[in-house]
């Protein structure tokens, strides 16, 4: 074992950022990136141990890197790589997904590397071209698919969608009998042991990561773990923290434990698609993106290759039913549609997608079966003719956050209900504003009403507003993301407050037949707001159904100096 020790040279802080290079035998490398004072993952959770970033070398015939690091560790894990390996001899950079605490450094490598071919799931190379804008070769696999790298090197990879990202691929080493699993099976926890041999240790962190990171996807982790029956690991080699050898089968059977118990409480969508036809990959992960918004379980279920019992059995479990069109030739698919439509029931609600694949099933007899059977319809079906573009992604997600809303919406009225009377009124005797959050990113829109807004600093200039999580808006809020605040005025607000207060199908623009003009971040100005300010989000906290979220403002404008703002007196506090 080598322990590289630096400071972090590219931030202000005083983080130790240390490098920890371990021979796991067999041509095979661990290049742990050590984060010892990190004390938040991204919004989601507090960190008591820091944590670390995983990537791992196998020099064999072939040569290929797995995963890469933070960006923070930039001049360490290069100079490490640069020490470790020849880069024009590197083959392949496998990414098991496309989070930058693991491809933060994916540009670097191929610069470096630019012969080399990056191997990922269809949709982790996707978001990658998106990424990093500059041409290189790929490699996409799927579920099964092997890669030989010679000397006893064949590599098998295992779909893992949902652990933690839509496009996890895990990899399995026949040689080594390890499985790199990156976020699936990790926890935050930095320090020198390699290994997992002192599990009291870690094992509070090792139950932390999974509740905040897996839970929510029960079901994909127990499909996972299913596909990982028929290898024969002898270490999981994760992306964060120590890797787990000794006490192996202890870790997945925890993981498997939860998992069950968790999958059980849960409101489920079964979401049925064929990987790799037209676009079906990314319409349905857009859509499983807005179910999950409503906290929602959603198991995605290729219809290429699932058995019977198993698409029976997901129907069975699932209140929700979506599905993306199968070719008209493809008979497993068909033969699963049949399946579907003989264990659904007027329960559940549905949605159907088309993929873009030219030869898709048509939708409409499928749809009129449902409806003969009774199912509500959650939203309109979806018809793909070109390439998906942002637009078509956000309207996906609109469609899956309406079919979580109607899926949860029992559970809605009963918290409703479940606050006292007195406590209701009182808490309606706090008013407000009225306002309407505009949003743009990239050629995407949307808007919506807010009433919990106020200026929450001075210096700098800031306003915090509070945004339901189930709201479709949420995924145009986040850090670094620009938005327009429009102040409604006195005695005229109510034909723009009633035009938001609509319910909008999916893909609708929010804007049709109100009068805007550009601001200069480009998010649109409500010609008949009373005032306006430009703004960019800074912070999100979460706040149990709500994302608070802070935001600088760069610039507004009052249109009438007279007027005065509205202001929202509530009968009640507990729903809008
Ligand atoms: Fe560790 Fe999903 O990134």
């Amino acid at each position: 074992m080598v322990a590289l020790t630096a400071r972090s040279e590219n931030t202000q802080s005083h983080d130790r950022l240390t490098m920890q290079i371990v021979d796991l035998g067999d041509e095979t490398i661990a290049i742990r990136s050590l984060d010892w004072d990190r004390d938040r993952f991204d919004i989601e959770f507090g960190l008591d141990n820091g944590t670390t970033y995983n990537s791992f070398l196998i020099q064999s015939e072939k040569t290929a890197l797995i995963d890469t690091s933070h960006r923070k560790f930039q001049q360490l894990y290069l100079d490490v790589l640069k020490g470790l390996i020849d880069f024009s001899t590197l083959d392949y950079l496998i990414i098991s997904h496309t989070e930058p605490d693991h491809s933060g450094l994916v540009k670097e490598v191929l610069q470096l590397a630019p012969q080399v071919t990056v191997v990922g799931a269809k949709v982790a190379i996707q978001f990658l071209e998106n990424m990093i804008h500059q041409p290189f070769q790929s490699l996409k696999v799927k579920n099964g698919d092997h890669l030989d790298l010679g000397n006893g090197h064949e590599l098998e990879f295992v779909s893992a969608p949902n652990l933690h990202w839509p496009d996890t691929i895990f990899t399995y080493d026949a040689k080594t009998r390890i499985l790199f699993t990156c976020d699936a099976f990790g926890m935050h926890y930095c320090d020198d042991h390699t290994f997992d041999e002192d599990p009291e240790l870690i094992e509070a962190d090792f139950k932390y990561y999974y509740e905040c990171l897996m839970a929510p996807n029960a079901r994909s982790v127990l499909s996972a773990i299913k596909r990982m029956e028929k290898l024969d690991i002898n270490t999981i080699a994760t992306g964060h923290g120590p890797l787990l050898q000794h006490y192996l089968s202890d870790w997945v059977s925890c993981y498997q434990k939860w998992s069950q118990e968790q999958a059980k409480t849960d409101t489920l969508v079964a979401l049925f698609y064929c990987e790799d036809y037209g676009w079906s990959d990314q319409l349905a992960r857009a859509i499983a993106h807005g179910v999950q918004r409503n906290g929602v379980a959603v198991e995605l279920v290729d219809l290429n290759t699932a058995e019977p019992h198993e698409v029976r059995e997901f129907v069975n479990q699932a209140t929700g039913l979506v599905i993306g069109m199968p070719s008209q030739s493809n008979q497993n698919a068909h033969a699963a549609l049949s399946t579907i439509l003989a264990a659904a029931h007027r329960k559940q609600a549905v949605g159907l997608f088309e993929t873009g694949g030219r030869e898709d099933e048509p939708i409409y007899p499928l749809r009129n079966k449902f409806q003969e059977i009774g199912l509500t319809e959650a939203f309109p079906p979806i018809l793909v003719k070109e390439p998906p573009t942002h637009i078509t992604e956000q309207m996906c997600d609109e469609a899956g956050t309406d079919i979580g809303q109607w899926l949860t919406r029992d559970r809605t009225i009963k918290q409703i209900k479940a606050i006292d009377n007195d406590l209701e009124r009182a808490l309606g005797r706090l008013s407000s504003g009225l306002y309407i959050i505009t949003a743009q990113k990239t050629d995407v829109t949307s808007a919506m009403l807010a009433s919990w807004v106020m200026q929450a600093s001075m210096n700098p200039l800031g306003v915090a507003i509070a945004v339901a999580k189930d709201r479709a808006i949420e995924s145009l809020l986040h850090v670094g993301d620009r938005f327009v605040l429009n102040v409604l005025e006195e005695d005229n607000y109510q034909s723009l407050m009633k035009h938001f207060l609509k319910r909008f199908p999916p893909g609708a623009d929010r804007f049709a037949n109100i009068k805007t003009y550009p601001a200069s971040n480009n998010c649109p100005i409500l010609a008949d707001a009373l005032a306006y300010m430009e703004c960019e989000v800074t912070t999100r906290i979460e706040c149990s159904d709500h994302w608070i979220i802070y935001s600088s403002v760069q610039t507004g404008r009052v249109a009438k100096l007279d007027a005065f703002s509205a202001v929202h007196h509530r009968k009640v506090g507990n729903h809008y």
